[in-house]
């Protein structure tokens, strides 16, 4: 016997014809990243999330954890190769702790300016990168931006690289900054990013180094009333996705995924540049002392012993790729 609810093909498609199959439901990317909603990464996040959508049409939606709600930079980054999290927006700083040979980028005074970093992100070196990121169960989506830092601290108005010595600066977790400030004669503190603001207002730190956006849009001003115009070191930041995401998706949808990316990526350079100038105003109107007028030679004389922390590991072809081509 038939059960009741078999029907011939042809008297199938004839019952079918009378109901509207529903849409498939959008699968939702979760992209975390430890900067406020205001940022410059959730500005990138933002037109991610219109081009993916649009690209897809429909098919992928975007679901935007800010302000460390999944970790801080380094947790996500784990997060990533287990599949924890799909994607995430993070600086370079803890990057050389999975692959190493990105410690190059967070090299103090290596970039020129805006113009040299990006311009050597877009190319080759970039792409090089994008692919030892690979061989280490990460997927590089794009290169995107967190900017020059500069150095804010509750004690004293920095001008020269003696003032700095003796705080207690709150580093990022990457090796090559920490051997900079060791030069500096500054007490390096390496800490994950959503715990610094009560590090600061409980006094655990006297300072910490951080681009012109993440001081505005993480009111760090509340509490630091120091700004030094240092912009000791170029801080790259990058998209990354899970490789458990990437290898579901078809040649088509990793298209989408790289173009949205990139999409990202110009918004956040955007908005970067136009804070680089606008936010240190912002800044001084907040009540926050600026140090404009540093004489940067001094701090990139301080900090050139600790280059060999990374030659003698590396030696110095990357380096000199990224010199020459400026
Ligand atoms: O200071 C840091 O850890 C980073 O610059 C930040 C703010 C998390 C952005 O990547």
């Amino acid at each position: 016997r038939l059960p009741a609810f078999h029907l011939k093909p042809c008297l199938l498609a004839v019952a079918l014809a009378g109901f509207a199959l529903p849409a498939a439901a959008a699968q939702t990317i979760t992209v975390g990243h430890t900067t406020s909603d205001s940022s410059h990464y959730s500005e990138g996040i933002d037109a991610f999330k219109a081009t993916l959508e649009e690209l897809s049409d429909g098919e992928f939606t975007v679901n935007e954890q800010s302000s460390g709600a999944l970790g801080g930079e380094r947790a996500m980054i784990e997060g990533l190769q287990i599949g924890t999290i799909d994607a995430v927006v993070t600086s370079t700083g803890p990057l050389g702790n999975f692959v190493p040979e990105t410690y190059v980028l967070d090299l103090p005074f290596l970039f020129k300016d805006y113009d040299h970093a990006r311009c050597v992100l877009d190319g080759e070196v970039g792409q090089d990168l994008l692919d030892k990121i690979g061989e280490h169960d990460l997927v590089g989506l794009a290169w995107t931006e967190n900017g020059f830092r500069h150095m804010t601290n509750s004690q004293r108005d920095i001008e020269t690289p003696e003032d700095a010595q003796g705080l207690k600066i709150r580093t990022m977790e990457n090796e090559m900054h920490m051997a900079a400030f060791n030069e500096m004669g500054v007490h390096p503190t390496p800490m994950a990013f959503p715990e610094l603001f009560t590090a600061l207002q409980q006094g655990t730190v006297d300072g910490q180094e951080n681009p012109i956006s993440v001081i505005l849009t993480g009111n760090l001003w509340e509490v630091q009333d120091r700004l030094s115009l240092t912009g000791h070191v170029y801080s790259p930041a990058i998209m990354l996705a899970s490789p458990i995401l990437w290898d579901g998706l078809s040649d088509e949808q990793k298209g989408w995924f790289m173009e949205a990316a990139q999409a990202g990526a110009e918004a956040t350079r955007a908005m970067v540049s136009r804070l680089e100038t606008e936010g240190v105003e912002e800044l001084k109107a907040k009540g926050m002392t600026v140090v404009d007028d540093i004489d940067k030679s001094q701090f990139q004389a301080a900090v050139e012993p600790s280059y060999s922390v990374y030659t003698d590991e590396y030696g110095s072809e990357m380096l000199d790729r990224i010199r020459s081509s400026d």
